[in-house]
């Protein structure tokens, strides 16, 4: 970090603390445990960064969105496009990685190249795949695999996705054929990302987005003359309960795939959880808890070795709804809060709920001011620790994102990065927070 980095990330550090931005659930995690955090992690803590295929790669031809991104009533503010195009530059991402100074890599497999036609899976794509795996080994990071994350083949969606009857048999013979090949260097293992948010997504995003997404699905259904079209990644169902127990029946097969590979191998599944805080009487923050994640945590419980949490935000629920943030909160590109303590409640409530080891599989924040983000990540990483002192299990923190990519409908416009990239020329240029995440790595403490 520059002096001058640091001299404007303890200038917003004080000022919040100020105008008691620190207060709210840091300041009852400090009454219960008053003493400053003890800065040094556990040994073997893992520190990385986070990329999902589709997000990054490019030109990933074979996958349910390719189709719905380029119809001409598409929503998606772009096309996915050539992306970061780190399917031919993945080596340079995995220096990025490692300049960082960090120890692990999150990234996930894409089905659709893997098995780009049903029942037809390419050795080259399995070996594309392994060849990331083995140079994350080689360069001492330890590969955090999502089997799914988000996408699936245009194939897939065109047999109505998530809500066909074979579709979780379908998910677990691809898991069986890609822990077959991959298995053996893989770290920890995540079968689907964020499942629990099917269905609420579209309680917390505007109503017309949900139509929007239901006249897409329609749409390509035609163009490809099949009868319904439903991507990985969707806001409108046909038959909600269908697409979620689906979803359950198919990480509770895909798990049991890997384990027949791999009996030692820690398998996981990641959700989002917000930092719900309960404020006044008869708040209804339980009543959101049981609806948004209750479901899910419950099952990662019975079928997980670990638990990812994905963290960006809290919410305050009084006894009607959700409070508006308070004046002065530091907020993110699209206007939402940026609250440092978010990501240790959530880790907290998923530790109480679960009782399963925790990795902080996503954490960022969507800004075109670097400087909000060298704020965020020290204070986050304080009240994470925090949490780890009162004894919650914490085994690694993964930052969204590795660098700037493709946000799904909303296009290359927000930027999650610790790195950012040119799109002609796809040069990475590192973020002045990468620098500020790597130094706690390397110092594996505060
Ligand atoms: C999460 C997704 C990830 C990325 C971040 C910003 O919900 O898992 O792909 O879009 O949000």
């Amino acid at each position: 970090m520059t002096s001058i980095d640091r001299r404007t990330l303890i200038t917003r550090t004080a000022a919040l603390a100020a105008a008691g931005m620190l207060g709210g659930s840091a300041a009852a995690a400090r009454r219960t445990s008053p003493r400053p955090p003890d800065p040094r992690f556990p040994d073997g803590f893992l520190w990385g960064a986070a990329t999902s295929a589709h997000q990054v790669e490019g030109n990933n031809l074979n996958a349910d969105l390719w189709v719905i991104e380029n119809l001409p009533n598409t929503i998606y503010a772009d096309r996915s496009g050539d992306a970061a195009n780190s399917f031919e530059l993945w080596p340079v991402d995995l220096e990025l990685v490692k300049s960082m100074g960090l120890n692990s890599y999150r990234f996930s497999l894409e089905w659709a190249r893997i098995e780009p036609d049903k029942g037809h899976f390419s050795g080259a794509m399995l070996d594309h795949y392994k060849a990331i795996i083995e140079t994350c080994r080689d360069r001492g990071i330890s590969p955090m695999v999502t089997f799914n994350h988000f996408t699936t083949p245009r194939w897939f969606a065109a047999l109505g996705g998530w809500q066909h009857a074979d579709a979780p048999s379908l998910f677990a013979r691809f898991c069986d054929r890609a822990a077959r090949h991959l298995a053996g260097l893989i770290g920890h293992a995540t079968t689907l990302n964020e499942p629990n948010l099917f269905g609420v997504l579209g309680e917390i995003l505007p109503h017309e987005l949900v139509e929007g997404d239901r006249a897409m699905q329609e749409a390509a259904a035609k163009q490809l003359g099949i009868a319904r079209y439903c991507p990985g990644i969707a806001l409108y169902f046909e038959n909600l309960a269908l697409f979620r127990s689906n979803q359950m029946e198919g990480h509770r097969q895909a798990r049991a795939a890997m384990k027949a590979v791999r009996g030692d191998l820690p398998v996981g599944v990641s959700l989002a959880i917000i930092d719900d805080q309960a404020v006044g009487p008869h708040s209804i923050r339980d009543t959101i808890r049981q609806r948004y994640y209750g479901e899910w945590l419950r099952f990662a419980a019975q079928t997980c070795d670990f638990i990812g949490v994905q963290n960006y935000e809290r919410k305050v629920w009084d006894d009607k709804g959700s409070l508006p943030p308070p004046a002065g909160a530091q907020r993110n590109a699209a206007g939402a809060e940026v609250w440092p303590g978010s990501l240790a409640g959530a880790v907290r409530y998923a530790w109480e709920a679960s009782r399963l080891p925790v990795f902080v599989t996503e954490h960022g924040v969507n800004t075109d001011d670097d400087t909000l983000r060298c704020w965020l990540i020290p204070l986050a990483l304080a009240e994470l620790k925090r949490a780890m002192d009162d004894g919650v299990p914490v085994r690694g923190y993964f930052h969204w994102s590795l660098l700037d990519n493709f946000e799904w409908g909303f296009g290359y416009r927000p930027h999650y990065g610790l790195h950012s990239f040119d799109p002609v020329t796809f040069k990475r240029s590192a973020k002045p927070s990468a620098g500020v995440l790597g130094a706690i790595a390397r110092r594996n403490s505060l």
